[in-house]
């Protein structure tokens, strides 16, 4: 213990009960699917490396100076934006260290002490994370993973009146691997303009779709212009890579006004050089290829590890098949408790996956519940992580 005294905020926020478990299974004679990891193997070093290059050797003085954000990056993502149907313009984007610092000035951008925040039980940590940052409090509602629609709509509508921000992963979902229905889309983007509650589009996963049709951004269903309501995250964590931590936020300018504000207090910009370096790569036309290349692999891996599902586990467990993303939810008979589940397959089968509880926003949900990643596992190690998992399975739950 450090012998002088720290803010209550500082000594009352938690640490993610995900790092907690991350750490338990990151044994290196483990399968994991618990991580949230892009395959490293598919990282495009080499094209990166270029670009860095270029950047360095044409305006390097620049690109190691402080910098006010940079203009050209925020013309490469209004570009990107426009392939995901999003009609932005430059002086539309924020750009952001990552999408979790996103989620953090959205939080302290409009969240006062128990300000209400719709949000779903099961949801991604960082979200709580950065709501709990601010002392908001929770209006969770439930997502259909059986029919694979995405948020309870209906119940989320009942829950805008008065509330500071809802918050939605439209598409494959984290943890769960769904996606919200075009219909589900419409209707949240029209009532929450109508309540007049700004709705958090979060969406790290829409360009790896493996198939199905792609849907409309909340964004692009939004009004257009300085009124607009939606404010969309943007990440480059899972599209290029996380260890750049570049993300950004699709805003009206007069919302960007008071960002700027709220980012200056912890960072003083981005990484000028990342900066750069990613607008040369998005120059050069090199992410669309990119993307390709992930969409065929990770498909792979997904179908993967849906076949080894089907033909390893037992009866009784249900599975979400996501059309993109790289997770997937699984759903064991009621009573089951996947934490106290976990510290065995590590021991004896050598095996890992996130208990649903860890994502959980009231603590109280996803008991039965594990996520399994597959973008970060060989296909040989999928077909063997999934056979530990099936045997351990029906020998530690007695309903299967
Ligand atoms: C839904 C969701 N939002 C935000 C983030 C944070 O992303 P970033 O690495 O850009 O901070 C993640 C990362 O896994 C995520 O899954």
């Amino acid at each position: 213990m450090w012998p002088y005294s720290i803010s209550r905020r500082a000594r009352t926020l938690k640490r993610s009960v995900m790092r907690e478990l991350i750490a338990i299974t990151a044994r290196p004679d483990i399968i994991s699917f618990a991580g949230g990891l892009p395959a490293p193997e598919l990282f495009p070093v080499d094209d990166y490396r270029a670009c860095v290059d270029h950047v360095l050797s044409t305006e390097g003085r620049r690109a190691m100076q402080y910098g006010p954000p940079f203009a050209l990056l925020k013309e490469g993502l209004a570009a990107h934006m426009r392939t995901l149907g999003v009609d932005a313009a430059p002086g539309d984007i924020f750009i952001t260290n990552g999408a979790q610092q996103g989620l953090d000035l959205l939080a302290r951008l409009l969240i006062d002490r128990d300000s209400p925040v719709v949000v779903e039980e099961i949801a991604f940590t960082g979200i709580a994370q950065a709501f709990n940052g601010q002392s908001a409090t929770f209006r969770t509602v439930a997502t259909d993973t059986a029919g694979g629609t995405g948020m309870d709509v209906e119940a989320a509508i009942a829950g805008l009146d008065g509330a500071a921000a809802a918050i939605v992963v439209p598409a494959f979902h984290n943890p769960l691997g769904v996606t919200l229905s075009a219909e589900k889309r419409v209707a949240l983007v029209e009532a929450a303009r109508r309540a007049r509650v700004p709705l958090i589009e979060d969406d790290p996963y829409s360009p790896l779709r493996y198939d199905g049709e792609a849907l409309p951004a909340l964004k692009s269903l939004d009004e257009p212009g300085p009124a607009g309501g939606v404010l969309y995250l943007g990440s480059f964590s899972k599209i290029l890579a996380p260890g750049l931590r570049l993300g950004w936020i699709v805003a009206p300018p007069v919302v960007q006004t008071q960002l700027t504000v709220l980012k200056e207090t912890s960072d003083l910009e981005t990484s000028a050089l990342i900066q750069r370096s990613v607008a040369e790569y998005l120059q050069r036309g090199l992410l669309a290829d990119h993307l390709t290349r992930l969409r065929r692999a990770y498909c792979e891996r997904r179908d993967a590890m849906l076949a080894a599902l089907a033909r390893e586990f037992p009866q009784g467990v249900r599975w979400t098949h996501p059309q993109g993303g790289i997770f997937l939810w699984l759903t064991l008979p009621e009573g089951t408790d996947t934490g106290a589940l976990l510290p065995m397959a590590v021991e004896y089968e050598k095996v890992a996956f996130i208990p649903g509880h860890a994502f959980s926003v009231t603590g109280r949900g996803g008991r039965n519940a594990m996520r399994l990643n597959f973008s970060n596992a060989s296909l040989e190690m999928i077909d063997e992580g999934v056979r530990r998992l099936g045997r351990f399975l029906r020998e530690a739950v007695k309903e299967l």
